[in-house]
């Protein structure tokens, strides 16, 4: 299938595209897994449970709007395996540590990809990253490493990190870590 549609978009930068889909869409399933794990019995805090249920959405949406862009660059959405998410984790703290690890590696990738399109002077692609991608991507860090300091703050237990899951699912992140 060939499109009408292609113009100045080189395939490196196309494969790119594909690739960072799957890096959004493994983002997508390692929330959904600390999700769950703080959703179990054991642990029991609905606060970051929803919190990471809500980052596994956006992860999805991330993935949607480059796919939705392949397409109207006219490149080849490949979806490819998503490799099982780690579902062990000794504490929250260290299922949050594990998640702003994650944001840093999504956003390496990111840095990456907007360099290889700015030297293929794909400027649309680039203004796209730089505009929304790299944007929300130095929010999240923020926002999780305040989690992180939050966590560390209240000792990781007890009834500290009850009161703080308590305003992350009663108030939301912004009551936690502001803005
Ligand atoms: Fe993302």
């Amino acid at each position: 299938m060939t499109s009408l549609a292609k113009q100045n978009f080189a395939s490196v930068v196309e494969d790119a595209v594909n690739q960072q889909i799957n890096l959004e869409m493994i983002a997508a399933h390692t929330y959904l897994a600390i999700a769950a794990y703080m959703g179990a019995d054991a642990v029991a805090l609905p606060g970051f449970e929803k919190y990471f249920r809500e980052q596994a959405q956006e992860e999805r949406e991330h993935a949607q709007i480059l796919m939705d862009y392949q397409n109207r660059r006219g490149g080849r959405v490949i979806i490819q395996t998503i490799p099982a998410p780690t579902s062990e984790w000794q504490s929250a703290k260290n299922a949050v540590e594990s998640a702003l690890q994650l944001e840093k590696d999504v956003n390496k990738s990111l840095l990456r990809i907007e360099s290889l399109a700015e030297e293929h002077h794909d400027a649309n692609f680039a203004n796209i990253l730089r505009s929304q991608f790299l944007k929300e991507q130095v929010h999240s860090i923020a926002e999780i490493a305040k989690l992180v300091t939050q966590l560390n703050r209240v000792g990781g237990d007890g009834l500290g990190l009850y009161l703080l899951d308590q305003t992350l699912l009663k108030e939301g992140v912004s009551a936690v870590v502001g803005n």
